[in-house]
């Protein structure tokens, strides 16, 4: 019989737990037996396990953050790779590990897998930043919670004649600025992947101020660099791992000198990542997570799932994970009537 581990690591997402549900539901229609790993690949240097069942999984699909617990912890960072996970599957008699993670903790696994671990990834960032899939599970719902921020966030704009820059994450590229930008109507939508010109924006603002629209939305990713040409960093959290943020005060303050338009500036941070996933967000991380398993009990190891038009398909992993996806120029060029 099958033993499948599990396990959650990096940033959590909302689809998470749709995503545990989506193999332990699949595993064990096949007699297969599944283990949940705590708190990413830590629990697996640390032997922390659980056994997951149907009666475990249930209810889950709705909940926000991850049932097991995520960490950034690396085994080649924090252990010594693949020796440092072989005694806890080796003890408990894991046959392959389902990893949910991003781009960082996908790396990792593929890593792992070249050295002999039977893997299988499942993409999950709000940034949908990874390769090869259409879409990661957790992108639709922060889009979501931006859209609904910038809804909020305009009409008090409008009130003051402000210009109200919107900070939100996106380390290495700029779908959720894009995507929410564009969904809530935004004048400017700052990205990674586009240079800016600080007096340009500015002489643009002033323009539709004397137009007769005397407010402005301007949306921020965190990984946009500053005029000095370096990401902005809130700091680095235990693992050494770059926090990123402030950038939107950065912009905020050089427009409200520029323009001078009163500014005010709204980072959301983990807002975007907390709460309930949207409908699209659980279907796909239950699809997700189903093949996952199937890809397991087939032996197709290596592998990550991914969406492609409407299928979910198996592709493999070094791949997905041998540089960030962007957004793609001619989305760029779309989005470029409407604010980049
Ligand atoms: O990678 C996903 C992400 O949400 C980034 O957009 C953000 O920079 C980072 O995680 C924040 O990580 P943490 O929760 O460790 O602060």
């Amino acid at each position: 019989m099958t033993h499948i581990g599990v396990l959650t690591a990096g940033g959590d997402c909302p689809g998470l737990n749709g995503a545990i549900r989506g193999v332990v539901v699949r595993a064990c229609a096949a007699g297969a037996t599944v283990s949940g790993i705590e708190n990413g690949w830590q629990g697996l240097i640390e032997g922390r396990l659980r056994p997951l069942g149907r009666d475990n999984v249930r209810g889950i699909l709705t909940r926000g953050g991850t049932i097991l617990g995520t960490s950034r912890t690396d085994p080649y960072v924090h252990g010594s790779g693949l020796a440092s996970i072989t005694p806890t599957l080796d003890d408990a008699g894991i046959d392959a590990v389902v990893v949910i993670g991003g781009d960082g903790s996908l790396r990792t696994a593929a890593r792992l897998g070249e050295e002999g671990l039977a893997v299988v990834g499942v993409p999950k960032t709000i940034d949908n930043d990874i390769n090869d899939t259409d879409v990661s599970f957790g992108f639709e719902t922060a889009v979501q919670i931006v859209t609904d921020a910038i809804d909020r966030l305009t009409t008090t704009a409008e009130a003051h004649n402000r210009i109200m820059v919107v900070e939100v994450m996106g380390r290495q590229s700029g779908w959720i600025a894009v995507h929410a930008g564009l969904a809530g109507g935004a004048e400017v939508i700052l990205v990674p992947e586009v240079a800016y010109d600080l007096e340009d924006l500015a002489r643009r603002l002033i323009a539709r101020h004397d137009a007769g629209s005397a407010y402005s939305v301007v949306v921020v990713a965190e990984g946009v660099e500053a005029p000095t040409g370096e990401r902005v960093l809130a700091g680095r959290d235990l693992t050494g791992f770059e926090r990123l943020g402030g950038i939107g005060s950065v912009i905020g303050a050089e427009l409200e000198r520029l323009t001078g338009f009163e500014t005010r500036v709204m980072i959301l941070g983990h807002l975007q990542r907390g709460g309930t996933p949207t409908a699209f967000d659980r279907v796909l991380a239950t699809r997700f997570g189903v093949r996952a398993a199937e890809a397991v009990l087939q032996g197709e190891f290596g592998t990550m799932v991914a969406s492609r038009g409407t299928e979910i398909v198996l592709v493999p992993l070094s791949s997905s994970v041998a540089e960030p996806r962007s957004v793609p120029q001619s989305r760029l060029d779309e989005t470029a009537w409407f604010g980049i």
